[in-house]
């Protein structure tokens, strides 16, 4: 077994907390204030590369491995949730799901635009009254001639202002036996007539990111646009989530490194009768608490992205990855919060903001009771990880990618 990570990890790692020091932080606290996204960032972060991690060179993407994508993930969000939130959606929630559904075509067709980050990428599943029970969505794509007719609402839609274009799952038969195979999943553009999107304000979290509802209104998309067959949009979004929720896994890992280090830093700054406040012990536990939960953290992301690398189905260890480490990143920005004491409680200092914006991760992309009761399934012998139908090309990438 080995643990080592390689050279173009450490540089990988290294360019990514660069940019988020360079670029994410500088101005941060203002943009959090008054909920606003910067959407220069995504053309920075597409000018540094990091819009086409793990996706292969033939697609003009930087050809480096799945784990690259997770380090990249930790490294942005340590400096905050809105850059993770894009790679994400962009890089896990559509790239890697084309990259794992598309045909020779649709590769050709969709890559390239987005590993150079001339295009952004977004994902639709969730509606108003479909959260966790996504295969209840009501939005319907109904086939007319080479085209299917869209209608219908998706809300908690990051990046919905600013994605150019949309992997939407839909219902395209209502009356299918099972509902799963009634979904069916599109490459939906945002300058179709019938695309509308509107901002979400108030978020107790993620304030500088773009979060929104998006909305089709008798909007035709080219058969050629579907993902997959017709019938597959469950299993399409499934393991769009499966990447998802790796890249929520991985930067959650980034929330408790920033909250360790700006305690260990409070610890040595400040002071009772005379003596630094990381002397006290009940002070050492929470940062001992937080150690631990950043390296089993890494530890259960670097075995996803190891399974990912060489093509193992993964859907229960990226699920409980997922789920221990928002847990434990919500658990470490809470702790933080004690350690800096009254300051904790404003926003002088960075750990309330990731308190708020830990909060977020525990929900979306599978609630903290949806990965436990997933994880229980799997042991009680309820739930199974059977050979799925298109699997996630193995790194390093081949010809036939
Ligand atoms: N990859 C491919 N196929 C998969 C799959 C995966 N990871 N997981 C399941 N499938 C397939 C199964 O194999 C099965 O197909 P077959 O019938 O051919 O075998 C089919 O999908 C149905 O699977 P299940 O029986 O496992 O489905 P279920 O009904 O038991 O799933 C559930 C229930 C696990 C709760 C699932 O509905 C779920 O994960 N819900 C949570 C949804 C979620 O995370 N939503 C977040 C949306 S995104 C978001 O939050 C927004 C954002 O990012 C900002």
């Amino acid at each position: 077994m080995d643990f080592a990570l390689s050279p173009e990890h450490d540089l990988v790692r290294e360019t990514a907390r660069k940019f988020a020091d360079q670029e994410i932080v500088p101005g941060l606290r203002e943009r959090d204030r008054e909920h606003v996204s910067d959407a220069s960032q995504l053309k920075k972060m597409a000018a540094a590369g990091l819009l086409g991690v793990s996706i292969p060179a033939k697609y003009d993407g930087m050809d480096t491995d799945y784990v690259s994508l997770g380090i990249v993930c930790e490294e942005l969000e340590r400096g905050d949730t809105s850059a993770r939130v894009v790679m994400s959606v962009h890089s896990g929630l559509h790239s890697l799901t084309v990259l794992q559904w598309g045909t020779a075509e649709q590769k050709q067709r969709w890559l390239p635009s987005l590993a150079t980050g001339q295009a952004v990428g977004g994902f639709a599943l969730t509606e108003p009254n479909a959260g966790s029970d996504a295969v209840n969505i009501k939005t319907r794509a109904e086939r007319s001639g080479d085209e299917y007719v869209l209608n219908g609402q998706k809300t908690w839609i990051s990046l919905a202002d600013y994605a150019d274009r949309f992997l939407v799952v839909a219902v395209t038969d209502p009356n299918a036996k099972s509902k799963a195979n009634g979904l069916t999943a599109f490459i939906v553009e945002r300058d179709r007539p019938g695309f509308s999107s509107r901002a979400i304000k108030g978020k107790l979290g993620v304030r500088a990111g773009n979060t929104g509802e998006i909305f089709f209104d008798n909007l035709r998309v080219p058969a050629e646009n579907r993902l997959g067959d017709e019938g597959d949009g469950f299993r399409v979004a499934m393991s769009a989530l499966d990447h998802g929720r790796y890249t929520v896994a991985s930067g959650a890992v980034g929330i408790v490194t920033a909250c360790l280090e700006a305690s260990v830093k409070y610890c040595h700054d400040r002071k009772v009768g005379g003596e630094e406040i990381g002397k006290k012990q009940l002070v050492q536990q929470m940062i001992a608490k937080m150690v631990a939960s950043r390296d089993i953290g890494r530890l259960l992301y670097y075995k996803v992205g190891w399974m990912k690398n060489t093509g193992q189905r993964h859907t229960r260890e990226v699920s409980l990855a997922k789920w221990q480490n928002c847990n434990a990143a919500f658990e470490s920005a809470n702790d933080a919060i004690e350690i800096h004491g009254a300051y904790g409680f404003c926003d002088e200092f960075p750990v309330e903001r990731h308190f708020r914006n830990s909060r977020g991760a525990v929900i979306y992309e599978g609630t903290r009771e949806i990965h436990t009761l997933m994880q229980a399934e799997y042991e009680l012998g309820y739930r199974e990880d059977r050979p799925l139908k298109h699997t996630l090309p193995t790194w390093p990438f081949g010809p036939e990618v």
